[in-house]
């Protein structure tokens, strides 16, 4: 049987360098299902699909083939064939992965793959749904937040490195924005599962961050012993 770690929090909170440290520590593979569905939010984009028009979204959508393969650890995003890693970061494909996501087609087609990959391998999956919908009974779970400010600090200094000009104000009224949007969809809304850990990330940093799942898991590993 597999072992599976589940991470679960808002945009912005640390999930993902998190997942990857985590995943690296235990030897397990690292998940991101952010990416595909922002692979999906991606070949919708291709197709001028009205992010607004849920019907045109459902039909698109099946036409879109989304798996992952992994390069030196890194995982790839392939849609249709085509590693599209380098194209799905943008707010442009973010925004449109914010609207399509709460589709039950597209769901549908991503939860699917997202539960194979976690049957066949160990995994540390991080998400919106992983503890609640995707892998319910995930050996550890983790909701992992931070408040708004923090997040909005943390990525305007991330843009600001790559100097790209922001407005920090902006920033976080996109995060609370976002927040809304991903808690309050009907479709596997954001939020923590009953038996999650809940972490705030605020004042602590990733080691610590670390520190503490790794924690979790040698705790679970050993009561499942006894
Ligand atoms: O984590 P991210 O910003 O890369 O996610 C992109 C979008 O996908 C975000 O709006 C929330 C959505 N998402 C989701 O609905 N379910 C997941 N398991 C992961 C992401």
């Amino acid at each position: 049987m597999s072992y599976q770690i589940a991470i679960d929090g808002p945009a912005g909170a640390g999930k993902s360098t998190i997942a990857r440290k985590v995943a690296k520590q235990k030897g397990f593979i690292y998940v991101d299902t952010g990416a595909m569905y922002r692979a999906m939010a991606y070949y919708l984009l291709t197709k001028n699909v009205n992010p607004n028009d849920a019907q045109a979204i459902e039909e698109t959508c099946q036409n879109a083939d989304i798996t992952i393969c992994y390069e030196a650890g890194e995982q790839v995003v392939l849609l249709n064939g085509e590693n599209v890693n380098g194209v799905i970061r943008s707010e442009a494909v973010g925004n449109m992965a914010s609207a399509s996501s709460p589709n039950p087609r597209v769901r549908e087609r991503l939860t699917l793959l997202q539960k194979e990959l976690a049957k066949a391998n160990n995994v540390v999956m991080d998400g919106r749904d992983i503890g609640t919908c995707v892998l319910p009974d995930a050996d550890v779970k983790i909701y992992l937040t931070a408040s708004s400010k923090v997040r909005a600090k943390r990525r305007f200094d991330e843009l600001s490195e790559k100097g790209i000009s922001c407005d920090m104000q902006q920033i976080e009224s996109d995060i609370i924005k976002r927040d809304e949007q991903d808690m309050t969809r009907e479709v596997a809304p954001l939020r923590p599962a009953e038996d999650a850990v809940l972490v705030d990330s605020s004042y602590m940093t990733i080691d610590e961050v670390t520190d503490v799942i790794l924690d979790l898991c040698e705790k679970r590993k050993k009561r499942k012993e006894l």
